[in-house]
């Protein structure tokens, strides 16, 4: 499958997923075909802003890119994608994001009112940048008006559309309507992404039926290894097995290292990522009370290094 001319190795991405899709944990999802960054304010980086900034960190291993925008009006545009031009493979614009104080602003899912603004800040887009341009919707504000809103996407000259196939009045109640996904890619020509509970490869499978590729969002939080489980399974029809405790610790030692190295890691966010590389497991909610007492950063490493070798005792 390509994107404009960037060409996935296979039908898998991770989802942009503020608070989780970092440059760390995008570097661990070493099977996702092309992974988003967290959605980044273009008013803000237009401004220069600090913390916008490090939303902007990439490298080489994790290409191709995608860098998510998310904004209302059209003018800090030409501005925000200077900033990210030479960084990005791909540019994608937030029109689904359900937070209150987003929609209160006018974008993310509250621009799905708006058919005719999303074509406006589409075409603005592929003005401005080189770069394959794409969107990320819901069906529709408070009802399914998708085959209307990817019509205009794609006349308006972007690449690919992710779909997550819900309302934003629906916010993640009831299940995603794959049957929208398939009534879109039989009326478009660009690539369709299907995006909405997919958790396994079986699910993966049939969603794929109805779509050129799926995005994997919250099944992928604590677990960056399900694109290679379910990539085996689209290959070979069998199960890989569930990571172990070991190998979850390992994963996070391997973000933490990564979180320094970018100047990331601070002691809440390695205690969420800790409780998300954990959860599931059996001793889960031992592991996740005790981190909540835990109150230095190098306790914390400690605290997870020394589950492992109490894991080996055990066995
Ligand atoms: C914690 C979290 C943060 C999210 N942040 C974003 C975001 O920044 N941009 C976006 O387009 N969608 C965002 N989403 C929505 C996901 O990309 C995805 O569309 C949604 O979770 C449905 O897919 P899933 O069922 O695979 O989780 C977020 C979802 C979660 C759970």
């Amino acid at each position: 499958m390509k994107i404009g001319n960037i060409k996935l190795k296979n039908k898998l991405i991770l989802a942009p997923m503020a608070g989780i899709t970092n440059l760390p944990f995008r570097l661990l999802c070493k099977d996702a075909a092309l992974r988003y960054t967290e959605m980044i304010n273009i008013n803000a980086l237009e401004r220069n802003n600090k913390a916008t900034k490090k939303l902007t960190l990439t490298n080489k291993q994790e290409k191709p890119i995608t860098f998510q925008l998310f904004g209302l009006r059209e003018s800090p545009i030409k501005s925000a994608i200077e900033k990210i031009e030479s960084k990005a493979d791909i540019i994608d614009f937030n029109f689904g994001c359900p937070a209150h104080q987003i929609v209160g602003a006018g974008s993310g899912a509250a621009l799905l009112k708006r058919p005719e603004k999303i074509g406006k800040i589409i075409s603005t887009l592929v003005k401005h940048s080189s770069k394959p341009i794409t969107a990320k919707v819901r069906l529709g504000y408070d009802k399914n008006n998708i085959i209307k809103l990817a019509k205009i996407i794609q006349d308006n000259g972007a690449s690919a559309i992710a779909i997550h196939a819900r309302t934003y009045k629906q916010g993640y109640s009831g299940k995603a309507n794959w049957k929208a996904i398939q009534e879109v890619k039989e009326t478009l020509s660009i690539p369709v992404i299907g995006n909405g509970d997919v958790t396994n490869g079986k699910q993966a499978e049939s969603l794929l039926k109805h779509c050129d590729a799926v995005m994997i969002g919250r099944a992928a939080i604590g677990d960056p290894q399900i694109f290679t489980r379910i990539n085996h399974y689209l290959k070979e029809h069998k199960q890989m097995p569930m990571p172990k405790l070991d190998e979850k610790i390992n994963l996070f030692l391997q973000y933490y290292k990564l979180a320094k190295k970018y100047d990331l890691a601070n002691l809440h966010t390695l205690r969420q990522k800790a409780q998300e590389f954990t959860r599931n497991l059996r001793n889960s909610r031992i592991i996740r009370k005790e981190l909540n007492k835990i109150e230095t950063e190098e306790l914390l490493v400690k605290y997870m290094e020394s589950q492992k070798s109490l894991n080996k005792t055990k066995s």
